[in-house]
């Protein structure tokens, strides 16, 4: 099984990683975030878990996506399932927020993994199923309780969140699945820099247990679906 998920620095992309060469035999997994140094220890980390495990770190900038040489990997590597887990949270009340800061949310949280898909959509060849699990939030999910300094941060989720389910109507020939689990709080350092001193209820190794569960079999029970996945915000 072929996986690729970004943002595997730290968080729940770095637990997602370990926990996909835990579970799943002959796993070939390509790992993107900025930082090379992270994405090596990461490696090593999932190398002592799987010695069969591939690990194909890549430090790459998703806002590189249009600069090349990252489809040619995608032709020799199709993947099975893709994690658009990278993300940024920027957590300011509207009044404050500037037009870089409201971009920078957008396009790495909404721009990017769209991009991301078009290339992937564009050079699968095969007949295998193909699932795209994004990762939204809780703070995008329409009708939930908000926070004061989410807004755009929401708008790009929610955003991700429409995505979701056109994506899955127009590649529904394509055998690409397409779903988005809005998740709640998660103890991670994105949380900790936006709520210093909350305690989630959840840890980022919790997170990716479930996450890769749902990544493996979900798509044969969902297709275009926003899943609320959160017991702390109602
Ligand atoms: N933690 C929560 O409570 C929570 C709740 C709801 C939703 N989420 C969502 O869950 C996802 C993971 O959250 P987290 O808490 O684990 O976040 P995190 O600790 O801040 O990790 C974010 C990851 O995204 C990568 N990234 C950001 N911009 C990138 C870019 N331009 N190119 C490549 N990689 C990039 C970062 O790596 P580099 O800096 O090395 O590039 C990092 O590995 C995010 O989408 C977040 O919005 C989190």
């Amino acid at each position: 099984m072929n996986v690729l998920i970004t943002g595997c620095s730290r968080g729940i992309g770095y637990a997602l990683a370990k926990e996909f060469v835990s579970r799943v035999r002959n796993i070939k997994l390509i790992l993107i975030s900025r930082s090379e140094v992270r994405l090596m220890q990461l490696k090593e980390e999932c190398i002592q878990i799987s010695k069969e495990a591939e690990i194909l770190p890549l430090a790459f900038d998703l806002n590189d996506l249009s600069k090349g040489g990252f489809p040619e990997l995608l032709e020799n590597v199709p993947v099975d399932i893709v994690i658009n887990n990278a993300g940024v949270l920027i957590k300011r009340n509207f009044q404050e927020l500037n037009e870089k800061e409201m971009i920078q949310m957008i396009k790495t949280n909404l721009i990017l993994p769209a991009i991301l898909i078009q290339k992937i959509a564009s050079v699968k060849r095969d007949t295998k199923p193909c699932h795209i699990v994004n990762i939204g939030s809780m703070a995008g999910f329409q009708g939930s309780v908000k926070f004061p300094g989410m807004s755009i941060y929401g708008a790009s989720k929610a955003g991700l969140a429409s995505l979701t389910e056109s994506l899955a109507v127009e590649f529904k020939e394509k055998n690409i699945y397409v779903n988005c689990l809005a998740i709640g709080a998660v103890q991670t350092d994105m949380l900790e820099e936006a709520f210093p001193g909350y305690k989630a209820p959840v840890s980022a190794e919790q997170m990716a247990s479930f996450i890769a569960e749902f990544a493996i079999n979900g798509h044969q029970f969902f297709n275009g679906k926003v899943l609320p996945v959160a017991i702390s915000t109602p």
